[in-house]
């Protein structure tokens, strides 16, 4: 097994807490203690591997969390939800991590997953494995206090939930909001109890406020004090919006209004807006939303890739031949004629587009156009006006792609 550096489930939960310690020392954080450990350490339903040692030793990991992903059109496919990869700082760069991802890809695959999904902690490391970037966020900062446009819209009532409301009232709401979306995706219940209850720094405090509209609940946020930032002379504390979900312009105008409304506040901050948030629109001064950075705010790597075409929906537009190459699992690579009624086979028709699957993931959720990928390289058109077909059909018209959920 030296080759595939004994890659194997970890199912004991002293094994998964070894490989606990081990991502996190490989992201510089030291172990986790025991009461975070027995209050929410692992879960039932997720999946942990293990890379070892010649020796036995333990060094590498790779887990992921099973949920499901929003397709444009609104259909909901099974994924794996990766994340906890990592390998021994003494171990890295021999293979390891290939290793990991090769078996983990090939266990969602067996599973029924129809894709896998991550954040990635640099952007070097998952396109060798069939992940794209497929839907950005905006990190935006907003001054306490900012002038509203009159027209804008006034937003509905909010009104805050202690945590252990929180931990009822939001998954649902969550849940449903998500399927909105494409890139939106479900959550285990481990994953809500550790943002609700994280462990470890007890004082640490968390808001959780719901915002209702007309229809009834329909936004919330999580919001805590931004780490790092010194409270302002006279002026307040920087808040974080750690999660903040809104179903309409009127509940991100509620949930904003209310946010910069608090008191002993100076700003508020949140990483990876949707980039069709248009906050900046509803305000007097436009630059009072400060955009501070743009981030990748989730990779796709589509693992039954015909499943997925099936799935999605597509624009009106004469169909367009497409091949996809998938260069770690040659057998997944096909030629699909795509058209409004989604994948049919090929036949002999000759590609009239050609791209790899993480090219695929790039364009799929709606977040990059199949010519903008063209004219960057990343996808090639044998033949000429076959991109902006292809833009026809993967153009959703609708929501932004957003995935909103770190883990
Ligand atoms: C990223 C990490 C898991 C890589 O593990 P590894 O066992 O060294 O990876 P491998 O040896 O299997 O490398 C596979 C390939 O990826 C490349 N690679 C690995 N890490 C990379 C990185 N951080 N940036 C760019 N390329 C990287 C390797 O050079 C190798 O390329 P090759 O196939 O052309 O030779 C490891 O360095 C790590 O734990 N980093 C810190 C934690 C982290 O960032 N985890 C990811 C969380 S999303």
């Amino acid at each position: 097994m030296a080759e595939d550096h004994d890659v194997r489930t970890l199912t004991d939960p002293a094994d998964r807490r070894a490989a606990t310690d081990l991502f996190r020392a490989s992201v510089h954080a030291g172990p986790i203690g025991d009461a975070v450990w027995e209050r929410h350490g692992h879960a039932a339903d997720e999946h942990w591997l293990g890379a070892r040692t010649d020796d036995g030793e333990l060094a590498g990991t790779a887990f992921s969390f099973p949920t499901r992903l929003t397709l444009p059109g609104g259909t909901r496919v099974p994924a794996a939800a990766v994340s906890a990869v990592g390998v021994r700082a003494d171990r890295t760069r021999a293979g390891r991590l290939s290793a990991l991802m090769r078996a983990q890809l090939t266990a969602a695959a067996d599973r029924g997953d129809v894709a896998a999904v991550l954040r990635a902690s640099e952007t070097g490391i998952y396109e060798r494995f069939g992940y794209g970037i497929a839907a950005r966020g905006e990190h935006v900062r907003v001054g306490a206090h900012p002038r509203w446009r009159p027209e804008a819209p006034a937003g509905g009532t909010v009104r805050m939930l202690g945590p252990d409301e929180a931990v009822t009232v939001l998954p649902p709401l969550q849940e449903r909001l998500a399927g909105a979306r494409p890139g939106g995706m479900t959550r285990n219940e481990r994953w809500w109890t550790r943002a609700v209850h994280p462990g470890g720094q007890e004082d640490e405090y968390r808001g959780f406020a719901v915002h209702r509209g007309p229809d009834g609940d329909d936004g919330f946020v999580q919001w805590g004090l931004r780490r790092g930032e010194p409270r302002t002379p006279g002026g307040g504390d920087v808040l974080e919006a750690q999660q903040l979900w809104a179903a309409g312009p009127d509940a991100v105008a509620g949930l904003w209004r209310f946010l910069t409304g608090i008191d002993l506040t100076s700003a508020v901050m949140s990483w990876f807006r949707p980039l069709d948030e248009h906050l900046d629109l509803m305000l007097v001064d436009p630059r009072e939303v400060r955009v501070e950075g743009r981030g990748d705010d989730v990779w796709l790597r589509l693992l039954d890739v015909r499943g997925a075409l099936a799935a999605r929906s597509w624009g009106p537009a004469d169909p367009v031949v497409l091949r996809v190459r998938d260069p770690l699992f040659d057998d997944r690579s096909g030629t699909w004629r795509i058209g409004p009624d989604g994948p049919a086979p090929a036949g002999a028709a000759a590609p009239e587009l050609e791209c790899d699957v993480a090219g695929l993931g790039t364009a799929f959720l709606g977040d990059r156009l199949p010519s903008v990928l063209v004219a960057t390289g990343r996808w090639t058109e044998h033949v000429p006006g076959a991109a902006a077909r292809a833009d026809l059909l993967f153009g959703t018209g609708g929501p932004a792609p957003w995935c909103g959920t770190f883990f």
